[in-house]
């Protein structure tokens, strides 16, 4: 038998998708998994019927990576993989339906509006951004409500910056989530399921540059400075974890995820979104917390796969 590691297809973030995927297909081979990397295209059905391999190893990231759909078909196809089920994906994909499940879970989340473009163009573009500011006040945060990566995500400052942000936003998404932009330290907190049981990894502190973690200070290695284990309290590093392991519970995820949270001067946790398809390349958090914690990523993978199979 042999395992695929699933990796590519059509979102934006497809090509960090793909060093996910040869990230994952190295860490596997170097624990003797034999594995095939491929990417998520039109040959992609035939293949996993006339070769079904033993399980899949979904590395897909945005669209159809995290919303659920690509492991509707795997479940249609009866292919063992590992990660969240389709149902889970889809509440967790969606940020302000997972923002609602994890407040209603008892953790802190920034407050927000979340707009269909649509509705934003339809009442009147600059009139509902007036009543958004009274609202919210600044700064806030502007991304799609379905996205990854940080694309179409911008700070914004001052009011005249917001119009802009909703332009930026709605190239990369259909509806914007409009947050209170919290001050504090970003940090990222990976749950790995070990003999079924959630247990978080360290947190990862970002230090971005100019302190925005965008597209380029994520991926290009050395732009961005990492601190693992976060530099935090104790007591705020325990509900960090906490809330990291809470927001995976209250989601049903299951077997990885990487939740991202701000940590405020007061220490209070506040829940930003859950990564059902957390990034898995050189420069990304949940590989760092895994080698910090003295793990070994194939090995994780492994027995992620391993679980799948019994
Ligand atoms: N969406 C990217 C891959 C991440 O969450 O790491
Ligand atoms: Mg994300």
């Amino acid at each position: 038998g042999h395992v695929v590691v699933l990796a590519g297809g059509l979102s934006y973030e497809r090509e960090v998708s793909l060093r996910s995927g040869r990230r994952v297909t190295d860490a596997l081979r170097s624990v003797d998994v034999p594995v095939e990397l491929r990417d998520a295209d039109a040959t992609l059905l035939d293949s996993l019927t006339d070769d079904p391999p033993d399980a899949v190893f979904p590395v897909l990231h945005g669209s159809a990576g995290e919303d659920g759909s690509i492991r509707d078909v795997l479940e249609l196809l009866d292919v063992p993989y590992v990660g969240a089920r389709p149902d889970a994906c889809r509440v967790a994909w969606d940020k302000p339906t997972a923002k609602s499940v994890v407040r209603q879970a008892g953790i802190a989340t920034p407050a927000s509006v979340a707009l269909p473009k649509e509705v934003f163009h339809d009442l009147g573009a600059s009139s509902v951004l007036d009543r958004i500011l009274d609202r919210l006040g600044l700064p806030l945060f502007v991304k799609p409500t379905r996205g990854g990566s940080a694309l179409g995500a911008s700070v914004v400052r001052e009011k005249s910056d917001l119009p802009a942000a909703m332009v930026g936003c709605f190239a990369y998404g259909d509806a914007a989530l409009i947050e209170q932009y919290v001050e504090g330290t970003e940090i990222a907190v990976s749950v790995i399921e070990r003999a079924g049981e959630p247990f978080a990894l360290p947190a990862v502190e970002i230090v971005a540059p100019n302190r925005i973690y965008d597209y380029t200070a994520r991926y290009d290695a050395g732009d961005t400075e990492f601190v693992t284990p976060a530099r935090l309290s104790p007591e705020a590093a325990q509900r960090a974890t906490d809330a990291a392991v809470t927001a995976h519970r209250a989601l049903g995820l299951r077997d990885l995820s990487r939740t991202d949270l701000i940590v405020d001067a007061s220490g209070e946790i506040h829940f930003l979104e859950v990564n059902v398809a957390p990034g898995m390349t050189e420069t990304s958090l949940l590989p760092r917390a895994v080698s910090v914690a003295g793990l070994d990523l194939g090995t994780l993978c492994r027995d992620l796969i391993l679980r799948r199979l019994r």
